[in-house]
């Protein structure tokens, strides 16, 4: 029977492994973790991550050909393809602080491995990592050897959150790079054998490792691109009298174009885009391509742009001052369908509504308390550690109310902002909000998901993003 154990039992590696177990019952799959807590979860009633139709997957395996640890090296060593899937954050310190990748977690895996191995391994790259890593890695386990041969493969991630057991069942491709001597196409082949259980072979794409390395880099950076290119266009919509939805489905039409990706919104988050660009920029200029970093870090400046933007004009329409006003936060996850708060927009357009002193009243169907209070209290890029490594919540803001229940969060509030495109959100009852708020009563949609007409009927002032503007808002002073 073949075995795999995966390090890390993250977004990553445990809906993945879940569904290699599900889709290969003779192999055997063991994610172990770091972190007791999240094994602890993984093998609970309640699952450590939310992610639609996970549940359901992890509950036909577990137990039977999936299993969940803490007892790692005796996993590693009994497998023959080890996948890695930890951490890899943005430095925070040190030579490339700020924007190269930290492979802390990676390296000490890596010497874990080499450390434990008895038996000959693949070694599966899963974590996003800066190109050439696998080099790295190599030297690592070869330098540690003692007789063990090991095989090195860049299989990266394309799942999107909210939706990754689907993207996982039915993935538009998987790809696989390897060195591209006799041993690396083995062992490139042993892996496509794992997927090939169910993804069609034309699917499965192989590569040399440097290309599959880049190609997650790339695939993100252009993702992220298409909305940072929309978002820029909102700001001019929003100062023609254009509707973006309208731009968006126009040139969405064209098939050199397609229509994916071009919803204006207020930004993108995650824990992938913003942390995988700087990386990219990072090795472009390492590599002395100014030009080419410069034009990736734009991408960032944008999104960025726009989440000020959000909260200027929240400001300035509330005639320049939030201070000691009641703001409903309406979803603050990063997207629907998924708890995930990392890199969600909706941090920086809370502390930027606090830094005006606003009293905020919080609702996410899917996030909790501590998880806010922690996303507005940590600094910079410090969520990207083992839970256990982060550091301790301090006291809760005063300034901050977390509420189970959207109209709770609005009654009383000056103003409502959609932060996360729930689908409850755009069916909840305006009038019965719109009758508990204070008045003038404002709605920023920062998702575009609500019906602007509707709304402005019932009395409120909308903003929504780049949607032409109400007339209360061409009053008021124009936002950098
Ligand atoms: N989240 C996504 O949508 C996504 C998609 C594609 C790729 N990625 C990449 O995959 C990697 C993992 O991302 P994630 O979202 O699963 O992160 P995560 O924080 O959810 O999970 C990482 C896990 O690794 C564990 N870990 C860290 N060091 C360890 C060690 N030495 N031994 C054992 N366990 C260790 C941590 O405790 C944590 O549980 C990152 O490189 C990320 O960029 C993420």
């Amino acid at each position: 029977m073949v075995k795999i154990c995966c390090i890390g039992a993250g977004y990553v590696g445990g809906p993945t492994m879940a569904v290699i177990a599900l889709k290969c019952p003779k192999i055997e799959v063991a994610v172990v973790d770091i972190s007791v807590s999240r094994i602890a979860a993984w093998n609970g009633d309640q699952l450590p991550i939310y992610e639609p139709g996970l549940e359901d997957v992890v509950k036909q395996c577990r137990g039977r050909n999936l299993f969940f640890s803490t007892d790692i090296e005796k996993h590693v060593a009994e497998a023959d393809i080890v996948f890695v899937s930890v951490n890899t954050p943005t430095k925070t310190q040190g030579l490339g602080a700020g924007k190269a990748a930290d492979l802390t977690y990676w390296e000490s895996a890596a010497r874990m491995i080499a450390n434990v191995s008895k038996s000959n391994k693949i070694v599966v790259e899963k974590s996003t990592v800066p190109v050439k890593t696998a080099e790295a890695i190599e030297k690592i386990l070869t330098h540690n050897s003692r007789e063990i041969k090991y095989q090195i493969l860049s299989n990266p991630e394309f799942l999107a959150e909210g939706t990754a057991i689907q993207d996982l069942f039915n993935p538009d491709r998987v790809l696989i790079g390897g060195r591209e001597t006799p041993e690396g196409q083995k062992a490139i082949q042993a892996l496509k054998d794992v997927y090939a259980h169910w993804v069609p072979e034309d699917r499965i794409i192989t590569t040399n490792l440097w290309s599959a390395e880049l190609s997650k880099l790339a695939a993100n950076a252009f993702l992220a691109q298409r909305i940072s290119s929309v978002n820029a266009m909102s700001a001019l919509c929003e100062a023609t009298g254009a509707d973006v939805t309208q731009v968006s489905h126009a040139i969405g039409k064209d098939t050199r174009i397609g229509p994916r990706f071009l919803n204006s919104s207020v930004g993108f988050g995650g824990s992938c885009f913003q942390k995988d660009i700087l990386n990219l920029v990072y090795i472009c200029e390492c590599n002395g391509l100014t030009e080419v970093a410069n034009y990736w870090k734009q991408v960032i400046k944008v999104n960025d742009y726009q989440k000020n933007r959000f909260v200027n004009r929240i400001v300035s329409s509330m005639f320049n001052t939030v201070s000691g006003k009641k703001i409903a936060i309406l979803g603050f996850a990063f997207k629907k369908d998924t708890g995930d708060t990392r890199e969600t927009p909706a941090i920086d357009v809370c502390k930027g509504l606090l830094g005006d002193k606003a009293k905020l009243s919080i609702y996410d169907p899917q996030v909790t308390e501590d998880q806010i209070q922690r996303d507005l209290s940590m600094k910079r890029f410090d969520w990207d550690h083992p839970i256990h490594l982060q550091p301790m919540s301090p006291p809760a803001s005063k300034q901050v109310s977390v509420v189970w229940d959207a109209y709770q969060a609005a009654k009383d509030a000056h103003g409502v902002c959609i932060l996360t495109e729930w689908d409850e959100f755009k069916t909840l009852d305006y009038q019965k909000i719109f009758d508990n708020m204070r008045k003038p009563a404002y709605i920023f949609d920062g998702r575009n998901i609500l019906d602007v007409e509707k709304l402005r009927e019932i009395g409120f002032i909308v903003y929504s993003i780049g949607k032409p503007l109400d007339p209360w808002h061409k009053d008021t002073l124009a936002v950098a």
